[in-house]
């Protein structure tokens, strides 16, 4: 075969592979098949040409035949031949993928409305911890949290009551094992803090708390806040006046606050705090309806408080001649559902998102 001759051959291929390319698009044009098959199709008709078995390797191995002087020509044919293909490729690629990107357009709307992604929000629960957190911070107490799981000695011991005790009846305690329980208050934290600080200290503390109790104003777990304040010479006057500002911080300027006599093991002397109902304004009825939510008493029993017991002082190693404080506890369920005149306790484990939004 002659040198013009086999040249010829090579070009040839071009218009050849052109054709083939065509073909398959005409046969499978972009809409009637995937795209995926079309360019199988695509890869099919260059491999015709461009593998190792096929075309322009087929007319390579007739170099070998070739006058010697005339290969330097033919083998730069063959190179221009593979260049020339592979870009025709590319290109029916690149065709193929607008078409695609031009056939996904055609679906697009771009003036309906987009999916705004839902937020989530804080839990009513975290809500309540930390805005009342945030008045005692103000007032100089800081933060503190210990462990769920206790001792029997910082949950009752060291708080007054030992093992004997009937204060211990009070709350139905979860036992690990012996001496350990799931923490039945947030007291334990007074403890804690104090034998972590030396005196002056103030100090609140949130968290999770635990008791074999469940029924419709109970749940197993709940959130309670703790707070004291060691310094010399506290009294009495002054556990009133820092609740007094914190639960008008709370529920607004107006709050009457009173302070009943009580007992905890862990103040002396102790006492029940409450505050006038905020959903009848401490009347005890709204118009003609007697107020379901104060039983008609117009106040509401919202955390107790006390002195700190030379005991509990004792206890973590203070001079109680030297230092004195008070101390006060609050179950953060029971605020929440008065602030945000909740009526089911459970209705903040059941984590329904109708409810929840709500507070977001
Ligand atoms: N620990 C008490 C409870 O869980 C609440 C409490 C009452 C805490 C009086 C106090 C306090 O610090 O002074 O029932």
């Amino acid at each position: 075969m002659s040198i013009d001759d086999l040249l010829q051959e090579f070009d040839s291929l071009i218009p050849a592979f052109e054709e083939g390319l065509s073909a398959v698009m005409q046969a499978d044009g972009p809409s009637s098949s995937s795209s995926a098959a079309l360019a199988d199709a695509l890869e099919a008709v260059r491999v015709e040409f461009l593998g190792r078995k096929g075309r322009l390797a087929g007319l390579m191995a007739k170099l070998g035949t070739a006058d010697p002087a005339d290969r330097p020509a033919l083998g730069q044919a063959a190179n221009r031949v593979k260049e020339a293909i592979s870009v025709r490729f590319d290109d029916a690629l690149a065709a193929l993928e607008k078409a695609k990107a031009d056939a996904l357009l055609k679906h697009f709307d771009p003036t309906v409305p987009g999916r705004a992604p839902t937020l989530g929000g804080l839990h009513p629960i975290t809500l309540v911890m930390e805005e009342v957190c945030q008045v005692f911070q103000h007032l100089g107490f800081e933060i503190v949290s210990g462990p769920e799981v206790e001792t029997d000695w910082y949950n009752f011991e060291a708080l007054n009551m030992p093992g004997d005790h009937p204060a211990r009846d009070m709350q139905d305690t979860l036992f690990i094992q012996e001496n350990i329980v799931l923490r039945t208050h947030t007291s334990p934290l007074q403890i804690r803090t104090m034998l972590a600080r030396k005196p002056p200290v103030a100090a609140v503390a949130p968290g999770k708390v635990y008791r074999r109790d469940s029924d419709i104003t109970h749940t197993p777990m709940f959130h309670q806040i703790e707070g004291f304040l060691v310094d010399k010479h506290v009294s009495m006057a002054h556990l009133r006046g820092s609740l007094t500002a914190f639960l008008q911080a709370l529920f607004g300027a107006g709050t009457k606050v009173r302070f009943r006599p009580s007992f905890f093991p862990f103040t002396e002397p102790s006492a029940e705090v409450d505050i006038s109902c905020n959903m009848c304004g401490g009347k005890g009825h709204k118009g003609n309806e007697p107020c379901r939510v104060c039983k008609t008493t117009g106040w509401l029993e919202i955390l107790g408080c006390g002195m700190i017991d030379p005991e509990v002082f004792r206890a973590v190693g203070y001079d109680s001649e030297a230092w004195s404080g008070f101390a006060f506890g609050m179950g953060v369920e029971r605020i929440a559902m008065l602030k945000y005149g909740v009526g089911d306790l459970r209705m903040f484990f059941e984590n329904d998102a109708r409810f929840l939004r709500q507070f977001a």
